[in-house]
């Protein structure tokens, strides 16, 4: 299992170009399960996660066509399509289910894994399944598969999600677009990656979705999509991960590829403590503070309200190096404080009171070995043991992997002693 090695304490200096979303590329490249059709998928990262989406779909029956570096994807159906979502598949990615909405609004029929719990919480599908039997859906679960199908075309109804949930929102814009009629759905999920960059595809393609307020979606179903190429938006939590490094390291960095529109909660949020930004149509420059301020009370939300989930330990990290206390409550996920044990190990003084993380400030962080237990938590320890003092190994990094293009490629460039040990 392959290893990061990194020597600090780091400055940081100069510019990194943001990959392609995965949180975005993800349902589209599940989306492409309704074409009959070739797509064309262009600004894809070269992460795992997107790795066992295209073997999901390879698995389905889609006939994959690489580009040489590997960032574009040319997808077309083969004569035989498949049905199932294995288990193997499905627990290394959640975002495996995302291929239900599809099946069954294409072929009325699908058997996928249920993905189970993962260590930032249960995360169940309950949305997800009782949506879609409203447009029609019938399952039964049996040994740990859902087991779908449709008699008939999925029927367009008015859908409120009882809680806003990113997956279910995808899940069902992807359905309703073959559905019969319309399809209203209400309390969605509005990350750009379903509101721009999912519905601008699914739009290119010919499905007609309008968002009619701030959080309903309307789909009128459409027979079929058309050939389409499309060009994945910027990683959001990539370019907040770099921001969050440039403030954490006394940086001065160049941030390139990523419109700062879509995450000026963070950006107001990192200016709090001391951060100087500047931005342009598709770029951010920011600049570390000497001294960082700490900030209390910050509440994970969903988006745009407050910090993302996603960007919550990157932010701990931060504010352990603050003058002072601050507190994080984490309202997404019941489980996500994995990495505060592991900041412990560098020195970082943290306590949980249930689903609130209380940071004491002024720590210095000493190097450590480190363990790596999810993703975002991963891109946390990085942040962490490139400011701490002495040397750092974090093991597991199969979970960074999953989820940032070449990470420590893109850290070396601009002034991080980080080596990968295979
Ligand atoms: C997506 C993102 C993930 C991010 C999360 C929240 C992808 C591939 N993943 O995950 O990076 O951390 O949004 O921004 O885009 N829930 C239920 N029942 C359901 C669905 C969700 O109870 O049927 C709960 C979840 O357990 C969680 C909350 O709702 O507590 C939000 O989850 P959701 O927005 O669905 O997250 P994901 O789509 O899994």
């Amino acid at each position: 299992m392959d290893k990061f090695l990194i020597k600090g304490p780091n400055k940081i200096k100069g510019q990194v170009s943001i990959s392609g979303s995965k949180n975005a590329a993800l349902p589209i490249l599940a989306a492409t399960l309704l074409f009959d059709k070739e797509v064309t998928i262009d600004n894809l990262p070269r992460v795992k996660d997107i790795d066992t989406m295209i073997n999901l779909l390879k698995s389905l029956g889609s006939k994959i066509q690489f580009s040489k570096n590997k960032k574009t994807v040319k997808i077309s159906k083969s004569k035989k399509q498949n049905f199932l979502a294995p288990y193997s598949l499905v627990k290394t990615m959640r975002g495996s289910i995302l291929s239900l909405g599809a099946l069954i609004a294409k072929y009325k029929k699908a058997i996928i894994s249920l993905p189970g719990g993962c260590l930032i919480g249960a995360r169940p599908i309950n949305y997800h399944l009782s949506a879609l039997k409203k447009l029609g859906m019938k399952y039964e679960i049996k040994k740990g598969y859902i087991h779908a199908s449709s008699k008939g075309k999925l029927q367009g109804k008015k859908i409120k999600f009882s809680k806003i949930s990113v997956g279910a929102t995808e899940n069902l814009i992807i359905a309703a677009c073959l559905a019969n009629g319309k399809t209203v759905l209400k309390n969605c999920a509005i990350e750009p990656e379903i509101k721009n960059d999912l519905t601008n595809f699914l739009n290119k393609a010919g499905a007609k979705i309008k968002w009619t307020g701030k959080r309903t979606c309307q789909i009128i179903g459409v027979n079929s999509l058309k050939e389409t190429k499309y060009s994945v938006m910027g990683d959001r939590i990539e370019t907040g991960t770099f921001c969050v490094a440039a403030t954490l390291a006394k940086g001065d960095l160049l941030i390139k590829n990523f419109n700062p529109k879509l995450i000026q909660t963070e950006l107001n949020l990192l200016k709090k403590t001391g951060a100087t930004i500047k931005t342009s149509k598709d770029e951010i420059h920011i600049k570390g503070p000497q001294k960082i301020k700490n900030i209390s009370n910050i509440v994970t939300k969903e988006y745009p309200i407050s910090l993302a989930t996603d960007l919550q330990a990157q932010f701990m990290v931060l504010l352990c190096l603050a003058s002072g206390r601050s507190s994080i409550t984490e309202s997404i996920f019941e489980n996500r404080f994995m990495h505060v044990a592991e900041l412990r190990r560098l020195g970082g003084r943290i306590i949980i009171k249930g689903n609130k993380a209380i940071i004491e400030g002024q720590t210095e962080f000493i190097g450590a070995e480190l363990m790596s237990s999810d993703l975002r938590a991963s891109a946390a320890l990085v942040l962490a043991a490139m400011v701490a003092k002495g040397q750092s190994v974090i093991n597991r990094i199969y979970h960074l992997d999953r989820g940032y293009e070449k990470i420590e490629n893109k850290l070396r460039k601009i002034g991080v002693n980080i080596k990968r040990l295979s």
